[in-house]
């Protein structure tokens, strides 16, 4: 796949997805549609995709959500991994070599990049991060953080 039919079908699968959660008002609903159109769209890319959410009853914890992949961990704090730094920071993380990220949580050793985005409420307030891994080393680029954060600062409200 070019990098131009990357970022085509980064917005089709935009349309796709905002089409397919419109009105839905159960979160857990608009995230496994996400996670499921992304995970096949890019497989095997994406290895793992899916969603860690605040955790409304504990101060700046994770908890897994709906995803695509093998066995992910259940919590993680806002101070460890790749998606706690998203999560504290607000920001996108790509992460090229996941065992060069200091406190990287390996929840499968498959695992060797990464590229985390955080979905904001329509407060500003973070919702969630989104988390895809693959086994490719440097699997992640700017396309992909564009496609992602596209999506991500949609799928909220669509
Ligand atoms: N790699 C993540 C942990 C979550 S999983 O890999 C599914 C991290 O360091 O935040």
């Amino acid at each position: 796949m070019t990098d131009q039919e990357r970022q085509t079908r980064y917005e089709q699968l935009r349309e796709e997805i905002f089409a397919v959660v419109s009105g839905e008002t159960y979160l857990p609903a608009r995230l496994a549609t996400a996670s499921c159109l992304l995970a096949e769209a890019f497989r095997p890319r994406f290895f793992w995709t899916g969603f860690y959410v605040v955790d409304p009853l504990k101060s700046e914890e994770l908890v897994v959500g709906p995803y695509v992949g093998t066995l992910g961990c259940l919590r993680i704090p806002f101070t460890r991994g790749v998606c706690g730094a998203c999560a504290a920071s607000g920001e996108t993380q790509l992460v090229p070599d996941v065992h060069a990220f200091p406190g990287h949580i390996a929840c499968d050793s498959r695992t060797n990049s990464e590229i985390v985005v955080p979905v904001f409420n329509s407060d500003g307030t973070l919702a969630a991060v989104l988390d895809v891994d693959s086994e490719q080393p440097d699997a992640f680029d700017e396309i992909d953080k564009a496609g992602l954060e596209a999506i991500c600062a949609g799928l909220l409200t669509a």
